[in-house]
């Protein structure tokens, strides 16, 4: 079993919705467990609930009581851990992916967390999230934080409309009816690929 876990220090910046869309680009190459660990929110369980998806979505309960045999599991951690809990999943999680969007702000908090956190393994890697689709801040964003030694996935997933629409009727963006679906689908799965690359 591959685990993934998603983790970040600030809410709203595209957590729990790559963590649903990345379930659903794994599902492709075998069984896949989504634990939705953001009591406060439940935003993926909230989701599955809303239109059929091809992956299990579990509260912490529920996987307490067993998950099956998934070959991926990924975690959608809970919003505003401690340091200490996120040196824990960064310690016993294959792959930590930490969002961060493009903002300066955002850049430098992501900045602080990785001096907090290199020390423990190197399972972390960085998502620049919700990047405008025209032009290169995404990329910049990406580089400048590679620049200061930070890992980030070359992927970077951009700011479309289609995500909020499948956030508000549930289900994955690639079924989402609108014209850049396909766009920000192609972003999950490049995500997905470099996850397992
Ligand atoms: N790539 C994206 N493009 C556009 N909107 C996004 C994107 N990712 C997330 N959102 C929107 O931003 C809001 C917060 O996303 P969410 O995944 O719930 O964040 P978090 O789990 O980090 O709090 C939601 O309204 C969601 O639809
Ligand atoms: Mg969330």
């Amino acid at each position: 079993m591959y685990r993934i876990a998603l983790t970040s220090e600030k809410g709203g910046v595209g957590k729990s919705t790559l963590a649903f869309n990345l379930a659903g680009a794994l599902a492709g190459r075998g069984p896949v467990a989504l634990v939705d660990e953001d009591s406060r929110v439940r935003s993926c369980l909230t989701w599955a609930s809303l239109a059929p998806v091809p992956f299990r979505v579990l509260s912490p309960e529920q996987a307490g009581q067993g998950m099956g045999n998934p070959a991926y599991l990924i975690v959608d951690s809970e919003g505003r851990p401690s340091r200490d809990d996120l040196g824990e999943l960064v310690r016993t999680f294959d792959r930590v992916l930490i969002p961060c969007g493009v903002s300066r702000l955002e850049i430098e908090s992501t900045l602080s967390l990785w001096r907090a956190l290199k020390g423990q393994g190197d399972a972390v890697r960085v998502v620049i999230t919700k990047a405008p689709p025209v032009g290169r801040v995404g990329q910049e964003a990406r580089d400048a934080l590679r620049a200061a030694g930070v890992p980030c996935l070359g992927a970077v997933v951009r700011r479309y409309t289609a995500h909020e629409r499948a956030a508000e009727g549930g289900g994955l963006v690639r079924d989402v009816r609108d014209e850049r679906a396909g766009e920000a689908w192609a972003d999950v799965q490049a995500v997905a690929a470099e996850v397992l690359a």
